[in-house]
């Protein structure tokens, strides 16, 4: 495991936003995360590495909301606004959940789209690289602590719900998620610090993170806020 604390959230998704750029020029593949982290991540890759490959690179997410993209809610509407609709990336390699009432229907045309464009081994897709946020209750993607059997799954991809507010999302299961080769903890902000302890020095198995074990490497790219708790770094 890799852990670098970065000065702030901009450091630490400048340093994602360089690995992505690597990782398009060799037309790759990344699962993206979803929630607000991310948002400044997309911000840095149109301004400061907008002349990247972005168009080799293969963009999926590990876990969507069933909401339209316009919806501020939609992991993928903020990359196509950000990225997309400005012309910065042309789409062609994008691939988003579709938003289909029926959520079988929107869980079949993913996993579709996954097998057409992601190469397999073991049995499962192997993305070159996931990067995932954490929930503040520890959820990685759409897998949150009182459902560790979604990341048992032996499928690709789940259907999932909030714990709170029901939302509908689909989700990589643990199985496609460890047969990532490589996996990016991006995790900034002080209501981190907590979460951040508990998965990193107590490595409280409750947690869907302390499960996480990719094919090569794991990285966590957090900031000093989301740092501040942790005694050994
Ligand atoms: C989602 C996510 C989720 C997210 C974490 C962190 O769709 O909600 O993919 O796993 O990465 O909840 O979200 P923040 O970046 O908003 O803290």
């Amino acid at each position: 495991m890799k852990l670098t604390v970065y000065d702030n959230a901009e450091q630490a998704c400048i340093s994602v936003a360089f690995k992505l750029a690597k990782l398009a020029e060799m037309g790759g593949s990344v699962a993206l995360s979803g929630g607000s982290t991310p948002k400044l991540l997309f911000k840095i890759m149109a301004e400061k590495f907008r002349k990247a490959d972005w168009n080799k690179l293969y963009f999926f997410w590990g876990d969507e909301r069933l909401v339209p993209a316009e919806s501020r809610q939609s992991n993928y509407g903020e990359f196509y606004r950000e990225l997309i609709k400005p012309g910065i990336i042309t789409g062609e390699r994008v691939f988003p959940t579709d938003y289909i009432q029926d959520s079988t229907i929107a869980l079949e045309n993913i996993e579709n789209k996954i097998k057409r464009y992601i190469p397999y081994h073991s049995g499962f897709p192997r993305f070159d690289l996931i990067i995932l946020g954490i929930g503040e209750d520890g959820h990685i993607a759409s897998i949150f602590p009182n459902n560790l059997k979604s990341f048992e799954s032996k499928k690709v991809v789940e259907l999932a719900y909030h714990p709170v507010n029901q939302q509908e999302r689909i989700t990589l299961t643990g199985s496609t998620i460890n047969n990532a080769l490589e996996i990016i903890f991006l995790c900034t902000g002080d209501g981190k610090k907590e979460i951040i302890y508990d998965i990193i020095e107590n490595n409280n198995s409750n947690l869907p993170a302390t499960h996480v074990a990719p094919q090569r490497e794991i990285e966590w790219c957090i900031d000093k806020l989301a740092a501040q708790n942790l005694i050994h770094v």
